[in-house]
C-alpha cells in the first residue's frame, strides 16, 4: 500500500490522470475501472487535455464501469451513464463499444451480474480500477455489512448514503433505494487499485479504512490487502491519518 498525499484536489486529479496515461501509454489497450461522484472529476478533466493534446490515445481503451442506480432510465441526468458520458466519454477518442456501465434497469437483475462479471473477465480484466470512497468507507457501491461480497451483486442504499447522493437529486425522495454495483471480489481482481479521496468529510473514512481495522464494516480496509494499491489523498482527505 502506498499513500501519497497533495496539497489541493487539484493535484490528486493530475497525479491519477499520469498514472493512467503511463498505463494506456504501455498498453494502449488497457482496461481501465472507472467511477463517478465528484471525486474523480479533476482526473477526467484532466485525462480530456491529455487526450486533446494528443499525450494520451483512448481509441484501443476498454473501460468498465464500478455502478449504477437501479431504476433509473439511462438518458436520466443522475444516471451513472450520463454521468460518465459527460464528464469523459463525450470529450475523449474512445470507442463507445468499448464502454460499459452495469445495467441499472435488467429484468434479470441476477444475469446481469453474471453478465457484467464475465464480460470483465473475457475483457481480460481490469488493468487499473479507479475508486472514489462513501463517507461511510463504501466503495462501488458496496456498503458497510457483515460481509465482503465477492461478485457484482444488488445492493440496498444505507440511509447514509441516500443522503449523501441527495445532492444531486432533486429531492431525498428521488434518490433510488438500490444500485448494481461491482463486488469486493471483482475490485481486488484489478491488477492496480487508485483509490481517491479528497476534503474532509472523507477523512473519517479514510482513516478507518487506512488506520483501524480491516472488516466489512468500512469495505475499503480490505484494499490494503491488495499487492499494488495506491491511496492518493488530499490534505483534507488525509487530516485523521
Ligand atoms: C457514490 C459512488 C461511489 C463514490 C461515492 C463518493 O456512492 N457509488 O463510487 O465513490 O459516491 O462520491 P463523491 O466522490 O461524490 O464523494
Amino acid at each position: 500500500m502506498q499513500i501519497h498525499l497533495f496539497d489541493t484536489s487539484q493535484q490528486v486529479g493530475q497525479a491519477a490522470a499520469m498514472l493512467i496515461a503511463a498505463q494506456i501509454l504501455q498498453k494502449p489497450d488497457s482496461v481501465l475501472g472507472l467511477a463517478t461522484g465528484s471525486t474523480p472529476i479533476p482526473t477526467y478533466q484532466e485525462l480530456i487535455r491529455l487526450n486533446r493534446d494528443g499525450v494520451v490515445d483512448f481509441s484501443r481503451v476498454t473501460s468498465f464501469n464500478l455502478d449504477e442506480y437501479c431504476g433509473l432510465p439511462v438518458e436520466h441526468e443522475c444516471s451513472y451513464h450520463s454521468f460518465m458520458h459527460e464528464q469523459l466519454f463525450s470529450h475523449i477518442n474512445i470507442d463507445l463499444a468499448h464502454t460499459h456501465v452495469p445495467d441499472g434497469n435488467a429484468v434479470d437483475q441476477q444475469a446481469e451480474c453474471a453478465r457484467y462479471d464475465m464480460a470483465i473477465n473475457q475483457a481480460g480484466g481490469i488493468d487499473v480500477q479507479i475508486l472514489g470512497i462513501g463517507r461511510n468507507g463504501h466503495i462501488g457501491f458496496n456498503e458497510p455489512s457483515d460481509t465482503f461480497v465477492y461478485g457484482c451483486h444488488i445492493v440496498n442504499l444505507t440511509q447514509s448514503t441516500i443522503a449523501a447522493n441527495r445532492r444531486f437529486f432533486e429531492s431525498e425522495d428521488a434518490v433510488p433505494r438500490q444500485a448494481i454495483s461491482l463486488g469486493i471480489g471483482s475490485i481486488m481482481n484489478a491488477r492496480q487499485i487508485i483509490l481517491l479521496a479528497t476534503g474532509s468529510d472523507k477523512a473519517d473514512a479514510i482513516h478507518r479504512a487506512i488506520r483501524q481495522d480491516i472488516t466489512p464494516r468500512t469495505q475499503a480496509s480490505i484494499l490494503r490487502t491488495h499487492p499494488n494499491v495506491l491511496f492518493l489523498l488530499d490534505k483534507a482527505a488525509a487530516g485523521l491519518l
